[in-house]
C-alpha cells in the first residue's frame, strides 16, 4: 500500500434542522486501501458519503480530493472526479439491458453515438475482463440484488473510478454472493482504486479492510489498523459498552400456539408444515429465493395461499388479509421494511407511493399519536436518538426506520410474531437489545418465528431451526445439534442429507 493520501476531509460537518448529523469529522483515506467506516444506526455514516459523492453539501469543512479543496461536490463533479457510491437502493434502470445501463446517459457527451451493438460490445470487454459472468443484454429487472450490485460497480468502473463508497452492500446478498461482492473489491485494490466500505457486519471488516474508522454520534471516535484493532475492541468505540452474549432463554413450553400443515402457495412454496409452542423461538434457515419470505407472507394473509392448513391455538384458521392476522394475534416484522410501516410518520405524499403491506398493515396504528408514542416507548430499549419521534421517516437513517418497524410490532399484543431477518442494517448494540425483547417476549408465552440468512443468530437464539430449500422444508435441528456446516449443507442441498 502506498502512503499517499487520496483523499482528505477538513473538520467537515453537516447540520440537519435539530440534528448534527456530521460534526467536525478529520478523515484521511489512502490511495488503494479499503477504508471501513462503521457506527450505531444514525452515526452519520451515510450522510458523510452523501457529502464525497455530492448528494449532499457540507454545512461546514473541506474536502481535499488528490490534492485538491472542495468546499462541496456536486454529483456530475463527483463523477468526473472519480468518486462513485453504491448505495443500498439502486439506481440502474430495469427496463434496460446491463449494457444500456453501463452507458447511460454518456453516449452522446463525447459527440458520437453509441449504438447497442458497440455497447454491449464494450460492457462485454468489461465484465469478461472483471470475471464476473454476467450476459451484457441481459435485463436489469433480470437480475438478482447482488448482480445488480455488480453492473453498478462495473458502471463505476466504466467511469474510471478511483474511490469506490460502498454503504452496507451486502445486506441482502447470500454467502456466495459476499464472496464474490468481495473478489471484485481485492481485483479493484489491486489496480489501485480505493475503496470506503460501511457495514453493520463487523466480521466483514476483518476480512476485507485495512483501516476502520468509528463513527459516533456525528463524532469520529477512532480510526485504527485493522489488525490492531478487535471486535469487541470496535463494539465498545461504537456502542460505549461491552456487549454479552446472546440472553438466557427458558426453554419453550408443550402448548402449539401455531400450526401450519401442508402450506402451498402454488408458486414458490409447497408442503410446508410446522409447528410453533409457546415460548418458542422457532429459527428458519435457507439461502435467499428458497421462498422463507413468501411462507411468512402467506401466513400473514399478504400473500395468497393455495393449499394447506393453519391453526391458531388449536382454532383452523383461515386468514385471508394482514388485518385479518392481526386479528389472530399474528404479528409480522417483514423483510422489506424500506416498503413498510412508517406510514403516519410519513408526509401524505410519500404515502401515495406505500405498497400494499404497508397499507394493510396500517390497522396496527390508530393515528399518528399513538405511532410517536410507540416509538417514545421502545426508544430507549432500541437506542433510537432523541429527536427520532419528531422525525419524517424519510429523514431517519436505514437502520432507525427498521427499528421503528421493530417496535411497532412489538407494542401491538401479537402472541405469534413472525420475524423476517430481525436485524438486518441494524447496528450491534441494538441487535443484542432486540434479541432480549425476543427472550422476554417468549417469557409472556409468545412465539417467534425467525427468518434470518444470519447464522451467528439463528443459532445464538433459536430453540429449533427448521432448514428450507427450493420452496420445501427439508430438515430440522433442535438447538444442540445444529451447526453452521450442518445448516448450510442442508439448506445449499450438497447432500441429499434429512435430519
Ligand atoms: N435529510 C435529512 N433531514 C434531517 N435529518 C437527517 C436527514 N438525513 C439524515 N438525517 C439524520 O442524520 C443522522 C445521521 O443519519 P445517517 O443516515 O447518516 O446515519 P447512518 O450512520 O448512515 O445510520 P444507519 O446505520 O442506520 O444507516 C440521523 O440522526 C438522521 O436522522
Ligand atoms: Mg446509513
Amino acid at each position: 500500500m502506498t502512503t499517499d493520501t487520496i483523499l482528505e476531509l477538513k473538520a467537515i460537518t453537516k447540520q440537519y434542522p435539530g440534528t448534527l448529523a456530521v460534526d467536525h469529522v478529520d478523515l484521511s483515506v489512502q490511495r488503494g486501501e479499503v477504508h471501513a467506516i462503521v457506527g450505531e444506526n444514525g452515526a452519520g455514516k451515510s450522510t458523510l458519503i452523501k457529502m464525497l459523492s455530492g448528494a449532499v453539501s457540507p454545512t461546514s469543512g473541506t474536502i481535499v480530493f488528490e490534492g485538491e479543496s472542495y468546499e462541496r461536490l456536486d454529483p456530475q463533479q463527483a463523477i468526473t472526479l472519480g468518486v462513485a457510491v453504491i448505495y443500498q437502493e439502486f439506481n440502474l434502470v430495469p427496463g434496460l439491458s446491463i449494457a444500456a445501463n453501463i452507458f447511460l446517459g454518456r453516449e452522446s457527451k463525447r459527440g458520437w453515438f453509441l449504438n447497442d451493438r458497440e455497447a454491449e460490445q464494450k460492457a462485454q470487454k468489461l465484465i469478461d475482463e472483471w470475471e464476473v459472468g454476467l450476459d451484457a443484454r441481459t435485463l436489469v429487472s433480470d437480475l438478482s440484488i447482488a448482480e445488480q450490485q455488480i453492473v453498478e460497480i462495473i458502471k463505476a468502473i466504466s467511469q474510471d473510478v478511483k474511490l469506490l463508497i460502498m454503504d452496507e452492500p451486502t445486506a441482502s446478498l447470500t454467502l456466495d454472493e459476499v464472496s464474490t461482492l468481495f473478489d471484485l473489491t481485492r481485483q479493484l485494490r489491486g489496480r489501485g482504486v480505493t475503496v470506503i466500505y460501511i457495514s453493520h457486519r463487523l466480521e466483514e471488516i476483518f476480512e476485507l479492510c485495512e483501516r476502520v474508522t468509528v463513527l459516533r454520534d456525528g463524532h469520529l471516535v477512532v480510526t485504527c489498523d485493522v489488525a490492531e484493532t478487535t471486535e469487541p475492541q470496535l463494539i465498545r468505540h461504537m456502542v460505549g459498552r461491552e456487549l454479552g452474549d446472546y440472553p438466557a432463554k427458558e426453554p419453550p413450553g408443550d402448548e402449539v400456539l401455531l400450526a401450519v400443515r401442508n402450506l402451498s402457495d402454488g408458486h414458490i412454496f409447497e408442503e410446508v408444515s410446522f409447528d410453533l409452542h409457546k415460548g418458542e423461538i422457532l429459527g428458519m434457515y435457507a439461502l435467499i429465493g428458497a421462498g422463507r419470505t413468501d411462507v411468512a407472507m402467506t401466513l400473514f394473509g399478504a400473500k395468497r395461499r393455495q393449499a394447506g392448513e393453519v391453526w391458531v391455538q388449536g382454532k383452523s384458521v383461515n386468514i385471508s388479509s394482514p388485518a385479518n392476522a392481526f386479528d389472530q394475534g399474528l404479528g409480522l416484522v417483514p423483510e422489506d421494511r424500506k416498503g413498510q410501516g412508517l406510514v403516519l410518520l410519513m408526509r401524505s405524499s410519500e404515502n401515495m407511493t406505500l405498497s400494499t403491506i404497508q397499507a394493510l398493515s396500517n390497522r396496527t396504528f390508530v393515528n399518528r399519536k399513538s405511532e410517536v408514542g410507540v416509538v417514545t416507548r421502545f426508544q430507549q430499549k432500541l437506542k433510537m436518538q432523541e429527536h427520532v419521534p419528531r422525525e419524517q421517516a424519510r429523514n431517519l437513517s436505514g437502520g432507525t426506520q427498521q427499528k421503528v418497524v421493530v417496535a411497532k410490532v412489538l407494542a401491538g399484543d401479537a402472541s405469534i410474531i413472525l420475524f423476517d431477518e430481525p436485524t438486518r442494517g441494524i447496528d450491534v448494540g441494538a441487535k443484542h437489545e432486540i434479541y432480549e425483547l425476543m427472550v422476554q417476549l417468549c417469557s409472556e408465552g409468545r412465539g417467534i418465528l425467525m427468518i434470518s440468512s444470519e447464522m451467528p443468530e439463528l443459532l445464538g437464539m433459536s430453540d429449533r431451526i427448521l432448514v428450507m430449500r427450493e420452496g420445501r422444508l427439508v430438515g430440522e435441528f433442535a438447538r444442540e445439534e445444529a451447526t453452521e456446516e450442518k445448516l448450510l449443507t442442508l439448506a445449499a442441498g450438497q447432500e441429499p442429507v434429512l435430519a
